[in-house]
C-alpha cells in the first residue's frame, strides 16, 4: 500500500476527497500524515475526525526556508511516504523536499497550465476573458506551478461567471482527477520522461463538450 503525505494551508476540500477514497478503499493508498502551515486550516479538523496524524509547521519557526522543507522531508521520510499530496498548499516548494522526492510530489491547480499559474487561477482565467478553464494535476517541480503535467481536466467558462460560481465547478473536477492520479501512481501507470507524462490505459476527461454543471 502507498503511504501518502498530504500538505494543505486551509479548507481541505481535496485532502478530503482523498481521504473519501481512501475509506472507500477505491484507492490502494492510506494518508499517514497532515502537514500544514496554517495553525486554524480547516484540513486540520478533517484530520481529527478521520485519526489522520497532523503536524503544524510555520516556516518562521525555522531558521531558513531550506530548514523547513528539510523538516517536512524528514517527517514525511519517517512515515515512509511514497508520495507528497499538495492539496491547497500555497507556497513554492523548497529544493530540499522536491530532492527527496523526485517526481513523487503532486499538486492540484485549478485552471488549465501552464495558463494562469499562482493564486486565484480561476479569477486570472475570468478576467483574462478565457472561454475555457479547468483543473490541472502535475508533479512538482522548484517553479510556480511548472512542473509535469499529469492530468487535466476542461471546465467552460460561462458569461456570468463569477470567482466563487468558477471555482465552485471547476472543484467537482479537481476531486475527480486528484484522487484518480493518485490511484495511477500508486498502480505504477504513471511514466515520466523529461516534461512528457504518459499513463497507461487513460481516459482523458473530455469535459469540453458539456457544461459540467448540468452534468453533475
Ligand atoms: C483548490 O481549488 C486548489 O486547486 C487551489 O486551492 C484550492 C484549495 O481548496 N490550489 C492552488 O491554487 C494552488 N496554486 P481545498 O483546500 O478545499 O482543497
Amino acid at each position: 500500500m502507498l503511504n501518502l503525505g498530504v500538505l494543505a494551508s486551509g479548507r481541505g476540500s481535496n485532502f478530503q476527497s482523498i481521504i473519501d477514497e481512501t475509506e472507500a478503499k477505491r484507492l490502494n493508498a492510506g494518508i499517514v500524515l497532515l502537514i500544514t502551515d496554517n495553525p486554524s486550516a480547516y484540513a486540520i479538523e478533517r484530520a481529527k475526525k478521520h485519526n489522520i496524524e497532523y503536524l503544524v509547521m510555520a516556516p518562521n519557526e525555522f531558521a531558513s526556508r531550506d530548514d523547513f522543507y528539510r523538516k517536512i522531508a524528514e517527517e514525511m521520510k519517517k512515515r515512509n511516504v511514497g508520495l507528497v499530496v499538495l492539496a491547497g498548499f500555497m507556497r513554492i516548494v523548497g529544493k530540499p523536499l522536491i530532492d527527496a522526492f523526485p517526481n513523487r510530489i503532486m499538486n492540484i491547480h485549478p485552471a488549465l497550465l501552464p495558463s494562469f499559474p499562482g493564486l486565484h487561477g480561476q479569477r486570472q482565467a475570468i478576467e483574462y476573458g478565457a472561454k475555457i478553464s479547468g483543473c490541472t494535476v502535475h508533479f512538482v517541480d522548484e517553479g510556480m506551478d511548472t512542473g509535469p503535467i499529469i492530468i487535466q481536466a476542461a471546465v467552460p467558462v460561462l458569461q456570468d461567471d463569477t470567482e466563487e460560481t468558477l471555482s465552485e465547478r471547476i472543484l467537482i473536477f479537481e476531486h475527480k482527477i486528484y484522487p484518480e492520479a493518485i490511484r495511477l501512481f500508486s498502480e505504477g501507470k504513471i511514466k515520466v520522461e523529461g516534461r512528457k507524462v504518459t499513463i497507461q490505459g487513460y481516459t482523458p476527461f473530455n469535459t469540453h463538450l458539456v457544461n459540467p454543471a448540468i452534468r453533475e
